[in-house]
C-alpha cells in the first residue's frame, strides 16, 4: 500500500522532469560504435546514423567484448555494438527507433535488431524482409524475453502507402499542424 502510494505520487514528478531534459539530450547525442575495420554494412550503418543527426564515432575493435559488457545477450548480437546516452543498440537499428527511445527513456538495456536483415539501414540490396527491433529491458536477457519496440514489414508498408496524405501529414509534421487555429 505504500509502496503504491509513494510510486502514484513520484511518478508524474519523474515524468516532467524527463520531459524537460529530452531535448537537450538529444542535442548532444553522441553514439560510441564498436566495428570490425572491414566491416562494410557497418559503416553504411554509420553514415546513416550520421545522416540522422547524430555524431557517431567509432572504434574498430569488434563489438563481442562491449556486447557482452552492455547486457546484450549472444542471442541478441549482430556485427556491430553501439553506445549512446546509457543505451546499447545491437546491429542495424533504424535511427529513428533511437531517436524515439532517446526521447522515450524506458528503463531497459537497449535495443537489438539481431543478426543482419536484409532491408535495414545499412543492408539495403534488391531483397527486403520483415524484421524486428527488439526492446531488451533485463542484463543479458534471452531473445524470446524481449519485446517488440517497432516492425518493419514491406507487406503492411504497402497497405500504409494507402493511407490518405492528410493522416500523415498529421502524424508526422504535428508543429506544422498546431499552426491551425
Ligand atoms: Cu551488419
Ligand atoms: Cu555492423
Amino acid at each position: 500500500m505504500k509502496i503504491s502510494n509513494f510510486s502514484r505520487l513520484v511518478q508524474p514528478l519523474i515524468a516532467i522532469g524527463l520531459l524537460s531534459i529530452t531535448h537537450q539530450a538529444m542535442a548532444t547525442a553522441t553514439v560510441d560504435v564498436y566495428k570490425s575495420p572491414t566491416c562494410g554494412c557497418c559503416s553504411k550503418w554509420v553514415d546513416h546514423m550520421r545522416e540522422n543527426g547524430f555524431t557517431v564515432k567509432t572504434h574498430d575493435v569488434g563489438n563481442k567484448e562491449i556486447r557482452k559488457k552492455s547486457g546484450i545477450s549472444e542471442s541478441l548480437g549482430s556485427c556491430h555494438t553501439a553506445l549512446v546516452n546509457g543505451y546499447a543498440i545491437e546491429g542495424h537499428v533504424p535511427a529513428a527507433d533511437i531517436i524515439r527511445l532517446l526521447k522515450e527513456k524506458p528503463k531497459a538495456v537497449g535495443l537489438s535488431v539481431p543478426d543482419m536483415p536484409h532491408g535495414t539501414p545499412g543492408m539495403e540490396g534488391s531483397r527486403v524482409d520483415p524484421y524486428n527491433v527488439l526492446l531488451i529491458t533485463e542484463p543479458d536477457q534471452a531473445r524470446k524475453d524481449t519485446s517488440i519496440y517497432n516492425r518493419y514489414d514491406p507487406y503492411s508498408k504497402q497497405a500504409e502507402q494507402v493511407k490518405p496524405a492528410a493522416t500523415v501529414d498529421t502524424e508526422k509534421n504535428s508543429s506544422i499542424m498546431r499552426l491551425k487555429p
